[in-house]
């Protein structure tokens, strides 16, 4: 595996392997890997001649009160798991290279950031944006790979490779969880055993909410009580938001009959904000597939 702080080295890197006619697959990530990033990378691998995965824990996303300076990281072990991923390239850049003295561009998608994770971490997708753009440019990959456990970061990114032309193919891979359900996360590191179990309320309430649309409940009012009364029963658990939305919008709907409806919840577990995400369709519609938005 080669690894690369500077751009220009690894643009160097990248052009020969243009002139090559390979494609490239391209994973970003803020480190602290567990399985749902190399799931994100065994996708790459299987699509792509080769694949670059970036670790940057960008400043820019974390509100004031948020986890910057706490945010695990590992680049030795980061390392080890990409290498053994088969993973060709990795990108290590540094703060001043990407904000460099002066720096002052920034990338707003406006109404699709707004709703859920906007409301409660103003900001965070004007720096999600804003870096994964700079990223995109930088690797200019033939696809781009998201996961669709930040469900509203991929329809921002979605959005920004297509309103600034970026030629990427924005691709959602579904996400990965533990066998009891959780979500894989950077974050699970920062719970308690207590909290770990606790944790896994965000996973059952995707699940209840799945079965009663299957078995017929229409009104999104009347199962969101109901998901809100379990997690309730949770005494480790505080509720922020869990939203039925449509999922191209991700503005509230109100009957779950009409067609997919994306159930979206965070929710802090002791200190630890967990979110997680699942598509439910009443019986009869076909299993929601992950999207992909082609490059243009
Ligand atoms: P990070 O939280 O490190 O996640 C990197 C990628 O891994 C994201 O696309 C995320 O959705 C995906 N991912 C995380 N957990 C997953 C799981 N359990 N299953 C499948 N995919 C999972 O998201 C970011 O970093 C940053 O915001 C970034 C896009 C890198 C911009 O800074």
């Amino acid at each position: 595996m080669r690894t690369f702080e500077q751009i220009s080295a690894l643009r160097t890197y990248l052009r020969g392997l243009r002139q090559e006619r390979k494609t490239v697959g391209f994973v970003p990530t803020m480190g602290a890997l567990h399985a749902g990033h190399l799931s994100l990378v065994q996708r790459a691998k299987g699509d792509c001649d080769v694949v670059v995965v970036s670790i940057f824990v960008n400043p820019t996303q974390f509100g004031p009160q948020e986890d910057y300076s706490k945010y695990p990281r590992d680049t030795s072990r980061d390392m080890q798991l990409t290498s053994n991923a088969g993973v060709d390239a990795l990108f290590l850049p540094t703060n001043e290279d990407i904000y460099p003295a002066g720096f002052q561009t920034w990338v707003d998608v406006t109404d699709i950031s707004q709703p859920l994770e906007g409301v409660r971490r103003p900001g965070h997708y004007r720096g999600v944006a804003t870096i994964v753009t700079k990223l995109l440019n930088i690797v200019q990959p033939d696809i781009a790979y998201f996961g669709q456990k930040d469900y509203q970061q991929f329809l921002v990114v979605e959005r920004l490779a297509r309103d600034l032309n970026m030629p990427s193919t924005i691709q959602m891979v579904p996400t990965l969880r533990e066998t009891d359900g959780l979500a894989l996360s950077s974050r699970n590191a920062y719970l308690s055993e207590e909290e770990r179990s606790a944790a896994t309320l965000l996973s059952r309430l995707l699940s209840l909410a799945g079965r009663r649309v299957l078995e017929g409940v229409s009104s999104a009012q009347e199962l969101r009580r109901e998901l809100e009364a379990l997690v309730s029963e949770e005494p480790l658990a505080a509720l922020e938001y869990i939203e039925l939305a449509n999922p191209d919008t991700l503005q509230p709907v109100e009957n779950l009959e009409e067609g997919l409806t994306l159930v979206v919840a965070a929710i802090k577990i002791g200190k630890t904000r967990l979110i997680d995400n699942a598509l439910i369709a009443p019986e009869g519609m076909a299993s929601p597939r992950p999207r992909v938005s082609r490059g243009v």
